[in-house]
């Protein structure tokens, strides 16, 4: 059943799942897109089991969506089969290395503030996720500890498109992990930066983000954290909620589950949360930071742009933003007026929800777009 192989020379097909690891790798390199892999793959599995040699370069080379050069996919695979192609389970620290097990672990993909993400491909069916874990340094750390347990809790209880899903979560080598899907694409900063999206879609994507958040807190969870660098925008456009290491979890058996996280991101954050009331933080303070995410998505920036948190503090505490539409001028009345209510100091006088902050929305869209 062997053929000559693209690049001549006569090999035994690999097995499957070495063939699931050289597709991760090929996409970890950035040589194919993710679907393109999986389809890929795919057919190697169907023609196989019809009793084909075929190998996945022989697929690739022919060109699922746009040909690679058979002579560069070997040299690919030359690489692929070099020990050392990813890196090796004693390089990575404590967690991961215990993780590496179920996982192939690629690189860190981001690190906020007390966790670093890694890129990672689940080794029983090759499903791309993000680890997020402590770092080494941080493992005993009891408060970054609690981030991840809340982070987990948080998660387990949420099924909404709008929210990153958790696959699996746990403590390994005496520290705590979650395992989520992996969102591709971009953050919602880095969106709007550079595909510039144009008023309506902007505002499309805010609104889904609102249903998200509505969901939340539906099923008891307070995010306390939302900003554009905890929103990922998949490439089919869907907002996905993440970063959930602040979360609050409202049980109605249990009353308050966690004990408080302080600080959020400080453009992002309500009065309250900088007074450090802890009795006064409920979901208005999400619809606080939904307004900030709001007056971003309207006028490109934020409603105080402070350098220095101290300053920033001081106009969060004691200054009403000006309208959107002063920085953004064309903009509706009521868009401005839905932005400014959910920014309003004391959170009596928001909006009492995030349903009703996209009421008020809907309203506000549907109006503009009789004009
Ligand atoms: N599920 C995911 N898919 C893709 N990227 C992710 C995922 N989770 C986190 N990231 C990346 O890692 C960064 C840090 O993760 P985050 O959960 O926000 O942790 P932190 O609490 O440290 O800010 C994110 O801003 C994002 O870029
Ligand atoms: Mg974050």
């Amino acid at each position: 059943m062997d053929r000559p192989q693209p690049d001549g020379v006569r090999r035994p097909e690999p097995p499957l799942d070495e063939e699931r690891r050289f597709a991760q790798f090929l996409v970890r390199e950035s040589r194919i897109p993710l679907e393109i892999a999986t389809s890929a793959l795919e057919e190697v599995r169907e023609r196989r089991a019809r009793g084909e040699a075929i190998r996945l370069e022989q697929v690739l080379a022919r060109g699922v969506g746009g040909p690679l050069d058979p002579a560069r996919l070997g040299e690919l695979r030359d690489k692929f089969e070099r020990p050392g192609a990813g890196p090796a389970a004693a390089e990575l620290p404590g967690p991961l290395a215990v993780l590496a097990r179920d996982y192939e672990i690629g690189e860190p993909i981001g690190s906020g503030g007390f966790a670093v993400v890694h890129r990672a491909f689940r080794r029983k069916d090759g499903v791309p996720v993000a680890i997020k874990a402590l770092r080494e340094r941080d493992r005993n750390d009891p408060e970054r500890l609690r981030g991840i347990v809340r982070e987990a809790l948080a998660l387990r209880r949420l099924f909404h498109r709008g929210v990153v899903r958790i696959l699996d979560a746990g403590m390994v080598a005496g520290t705590a992990f979650v395992v989520l899907e992996h969102v591709e694409g971009e953050n919602l900063r880095s969106h709007l930066d550079r595909a510039r999206p144009g008023l309506r879609e902007r505002l499309e994507i805010f609104r889904r983000v609102l249903d998200a958040v509505a969901y939340c807190h539906r099923n008891g969870i307070l995010h306390r954290d939302l900003s554009p660098e905890n929103i990922r925008i998949a490439p089919d456009g869907e907002p996905k909620v993440l970063d959930f290491g602040l979360a609050r979890i409202l049980d109605p058996e249990l009353g308050l589950t966690s004990t408080d996280g302080s600080a959020g991101t400080p453009t992002y954050m309500s009065p309250e949360q900088i007074e450090g009331v802890r009795e006064g933080i409920d979901h208005r303070t999400d619809v606080y930071s939904l307004g900030v995410l709001l007056y971003e998505t309207l006028a490109g920036r934020p409603p105080f742009a402070e350098r220095h948190p101290s300053a920033l503090y001081r106009r969060i505490l004691q200054e009403s933003p000006e309208s959107p539409s002063a920085h953004a001028p064309g903009t509706p009345a009521a868009l401005d007026a839905a932005c400014l209510k959910a920014l309003q100091r004391r959170p009596r006088d928001r909006f009492q929800s995030v349903a009703e902050f996209a009421a008020a929305l809907d309203d506000a869209i549907a109006r503009m777009e009789r004009r």
